[in-house]
């Protein structure tokens, strides 16, 4: 048996013999892509192919903490349901022994093509490889070694490759890190996928390293969505320990574009991808986490596993804005609903796996406690949102922040097990965090007037099974 195939059925035995832990882990998702065993981080190629949509994911079976990664495998027909597939990737390679790292895919005659970069660590000593793998039936993957190496002038911090074509050329955008520690995005482009040709810094100035680039056009302009590390908190921005976001703008011979607009207001929201599906729509995922001081304290780690991803979300531009929308697909997930209008206040018991909608009626401040864990306050005359929870690690309550540019009107909301995504106005801001409130516990209190539809919501099939 070679690497490849030991590192697969270890990794398939220790699922097995966690799987009912896992699964019955009161926190265990019912609806969001979570971690099988172990830990998962980042989305990686995240692509629709024959209609069939593909979703990979950073890995660690063996451990609830970071590691040599694999790429983690599932696959889905109508972004709801999806089946856990074979690992795609595994570190069994000279090039890659340390982690298969983040990356994408592409589909290229009737093949997928998946990048990614190769952690190698040797006595503390980084090496970073960009390679290639490819399959030709979405299941089965064939390494095919070394694509680039990092050029002069960048450290070993150079990873997280994305492509995409455009008329005859392939393009590949890569996180990086100049030899002087400042955090940029480089690109490359190619002829056949083989060759690559080192172009230069698409954008770079602030933060240490950026991970985790991607490049697309939506409607007419170019953006650029990355996660930079090393931003010292500002006023209410960059209060995570790392954040996502992204910069719009035109990119000709230069990239120009406006300032950097954080993606997500909460507390765990992190190196985002997105592909365009057959129908053309821009679709995200994020990994809802964080690498930060909450991570060790999830009281997941005792059941073997830990993180999430979000739900997917259409991205939508409003000017030099991106709005995240809940795609529609996911309606089909409704069971029962209720409706309650009311004025001034209503407090009752929700379901814990919940979708919520609330249209404000009118104009005033509004509190509501979920679960009473976490609150979501919006006060009228800044227009702001406030969201808190407890700290993991000690418990005191800690705060998130977001600005509207226009009054409040309308808040929908996504549960699960230890998850909430708030999308606040159309998704105009977007709050993701995760939370541990007590399993039993069901009490929502909302101060405020206007209309809230509730609707209990099934299990989808892979999400907790
Ligand atoms: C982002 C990241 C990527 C890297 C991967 C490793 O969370 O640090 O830059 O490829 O995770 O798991």
């Amino acid at each position: 048996m070679n690497q490849d195939e030991y590192l697969k059925q270890k990794a398939e035995e220790y699922r097995k013999k966690h799987q009912e832990q896992v699964k019955n882990d009161p926190y265990y998702p019912q609806y969001h892509i979570a971690s099988p065993v172990g830990l998962l981080n980042d989305p990686n190629g995240w692509i629709q192919w024959n209609g069939t949509y593909h979703l990979f994911f950073q890995w660690m079976p063996f451990d609830t903490a970071h590691g040599a990664k694999f790429w983690g495998h599932v696959r889905s027909e109508n972004l709801v349901d999806w089946q856990l597939e074979a690992p795609a990737l595994t570190p069994s390679s000279w090039y890659d022994k340390d982690g298969c790292y983040s990356g994408s895919a592409i589909v290229h005659e009737g093949k997928l093509y998946l990048f990614y970069t190769g952690n190698v660590k040797n006595d503390e000593v980084r090496e970073a490889y960009q390679c290639l793998a490819t399959s030709t039936d979405g299941q089965v993957f064939h390494k095919q070694g070394v694509q680039i190496e990092v050029p002069d002038g960048y450290t070993a911090h150079f990873r997280d490759p994305k492509v995409w074509k455009e008329g005859t050329k392939w393009y590949m955008v890569i996180g990086a890190q100049t030899d002087q520690e400042k955090g940029s995005v480089v690109w490359y482009e190619s002829e056949d996928l083989n060759d690559w040709t080192f172009r230069g810094e698409l954008s770079s100035g602030f933060g240490y390293m950026w991970e985790c680039p991607d490049y697309f056009q939506l409607d007419g302009k170019d953006i650029l969505l990355f996660s930079p590390q090393g931003l010292s908190a500002s006023g209410i921005d960059y209060q995570n320990t790392y954040q996502s976001g992204y910069v719009i703008g035109e990119w000709k011979d230069d990239f120009t574009h406006g300032p950097f607009v954080e993606l997500d207001r909460g507390f765990d929201f992190y190196a985002p991808q997105t592909t365009k599906d057959e129908h053309g729509r821009r679709l995200l995922f994020g990994w809802m986490g964080m690498a930060d001081d909450n991570e060790p304290h999830h009281p997941t780690i005792s059941n073997q596993w830990i993180h999430q991803l979000t739900i997917p979300r259409e991205l939508v531009r409003e000017g030099d804005r991106l709005y995240q929308k809940p795609v529609p697909e996911l309606k089909e997930l409704r069971e029962t609903k209720e409706e309650h209008t009311f004025y001034d206040n209503w407090n009752g018991p929700i379901p814990r796996v919940s979708e919520w909608y609330f249209e404000v009626s009118k104009e005033k401040d509004i509190h509501m406690s979920i679960f009473r864990y976490a609150t979501m306050e919006y006060n009228a005359s800044e227009k702001s949102i406030r969201f808190t929870r407890p700290r993991l690690d000690n418990g005191e309550i800690e705060e998130r922040i977001g600005m509207l540019n226009e009054p409040l009107h309308s808040l929908h909301c996504y549960l699960d097990h230890s998850s909430i995504e708030l999308f606040v106005n159309g998704g105009a801001l977007t709050f993701s965090a995760r939370m541990f409130p007590d399993p039993n516990e069901e009490t929502f209190e909302v101060k405020g007037s206007g209309t809230l539809s509730i609707w209990s919501l099934r299990k989808s099939v892979g999400g907790g099974d």
